[in-house]
């Protein structure tokens, strides 16, 4: 029998101002989509912005509907929407944060499951590691240095059958 440790390691900045310009730019534009979610049902809005490795920025947000789970999360719409949009490039940084309008986040928040599963593919097709940033409303800002890790021992479409 063998035992293995999986380490995550993260950066917290202290605050905002701690961020290179253009990781401020990032989370400003993070902040804008949060503000335009569609989170009526939760009334917690997410935002992400995502830093692509053509330099072009893909906003996104949380967009709910009366049927709960047909909802989704800032994260994947972010992702998908950049993936449609401009199929096959890398992406390089994600920032990621939210709006608790009844109780201030003070805290980073992290993905949910789905969305680092979601992520974690995209990072595995483009061949680089993507850069997560994690903020609240104020308060530290958390980065990883991939989806990897966030998600260790990720499923991947490598464990299917091959198709012909
Ligand atoms: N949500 C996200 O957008 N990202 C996450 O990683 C977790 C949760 C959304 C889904 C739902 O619209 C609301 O936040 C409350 O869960």
């Amino acid at each position: 029998m063998k035992k293995f440790e999986i380490k995550t390691t993260f950066t917290v900045y202290e605050n905002e101002s701690e961020l290179s310009i253009e990781d401020q730019k990032l989370l400003a534009m993070a902040r804008e989509a949060a503000g335009r979610a569609y989170a009526d049902y939760s009334h917690f809005q997410v935002g992400a912005a995502l830093l692509l490795d053509n330099g072009e920025v893909v906003t996104g947000n949380n967009q709910e509907n009366s049927a709960y789970p047909s909802g989704l999360c800032a994260e994947r719409t972010t992702a998908f929407y950049a993936s449609s949009r401009y199929p096959g490039v890398p992406f390089k940084k994600l920032v990621v944060t939210a709006i608790n309008s009844q109780k201030p986040l003070t805290m980073p928040v992290p993905p949910c499951g789905a969305c680092r599963q979601v992520l974690s593919e995209y990072e595995q097709k483009g061949g680089k590691p993507i850069t997560i940033l994690l903020a609240g409303q104020s308060g530290e800002i958390w980065q990883v240095s991939s989806v990897e890790e966030l998600l260790p021992l990720s499923f991947s479409g490598s464990f299917l059958p091959d198709s012909e």
